[in-house]
């Protein structure tokens, strides 16, 4: 739907189907969630999808997301003055972090509309300076950045296909890239340094287990 969804439609929909929250791991931040009070919460992806929605990806925290956001709070001298771009940021939970902890710039793109307005939304509820990018970053070289974060994004492996050379040509041409997953299918095998590691607390419906064990790794040159 997102593409023909106007800006004003799109607000309305994230204000009706979300409410204020923020994920126990990362409480300086505050996003707009679903949760069990939200109508959102018990649509099912067969009934969005007769309405032309997307899967709501920007409506949770995701474990590489809060991961990342909790790494980068504790750990600001990552992206301290840095150019910073998150890619399929979702709700920007990674890229609100480094805009808090004093990234020079911070970019977040993701592909699906309603994310965006999502991210604009969260970012003005943080005091968070973000440029939300809209479209498929996927389908460019990558940008010229200091660090890319990539949380949680080999949940599938069409996406996973099309990013890992994305993020590997962007680690070849200078960023520092780090990738926060918890344990999903499709991670690639190469190239990972853990660098830190963290406990999130899950969402069940969401996930099959109520903690899951969520690594940061910097992707090798
Ligand atoms: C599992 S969510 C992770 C969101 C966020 N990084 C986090 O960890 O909370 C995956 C996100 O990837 C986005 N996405 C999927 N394909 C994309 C693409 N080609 N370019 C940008 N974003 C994409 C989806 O819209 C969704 O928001």
């Amino acid at each position: 739907m997102t593409a023909a969804l106007d800006r004003n439609a799109a607000d309305a929909f994230i204000a009706a189907n979300t409410a204020p929250g923020h994920h126990p791991l990362v409480p300086e931040i505050g996003l707009s969630l679903a949760s069990a009070i939200t109508p959102i919460w018990h649509a099912s992806e067969e009934s969005l999808a007769a309405k032309g929605v997307e899967p709501p990806f920007w409506a949770f925290a995701w474990p590489g997301g809060t991961a990342l956001a909790r790494f980068l709070l504790d750990h600001p001298e990552q992206v301290r003055d840095k150019d910073v771009f998150d890619v399929a940021a979702g709700s920007a939970i990674a890229a609100i972090a480094a805009a808090l902890s004093g990234a020079a710039r911070v970019r977040a793109a993701d592909i699906d509309a309603l994310a965006c307005a999502a991210m604009d939304r969260n970012a003005d509820l943080n005091g968070a300076a973000i440029e939300v990018i809209g479209g498929d970053p996927l389908a460019a070289p990558p940008p010229a950045a200091g660090v890319i974060l990539a949380g949680d994004v080999f949940y599938d492996r069409d996406m996973a296909a099309r990013i890992e050379p994305w993020l590997r040509s962007a680690s070849a041409q200078g960023a520092e890239v780090l990738v926060a997953d918890p344990g999903r299918a499709y991670l690639p095998e190469e190239g990972l340094v853990e660098i830190a590691r963290y406990a999130v607390p899950t969402v069940l419906d969401l996930e099959d287990r109520e903690v899951r064990e969520t690594v940061i790794y910097r992707l090798g040159r």
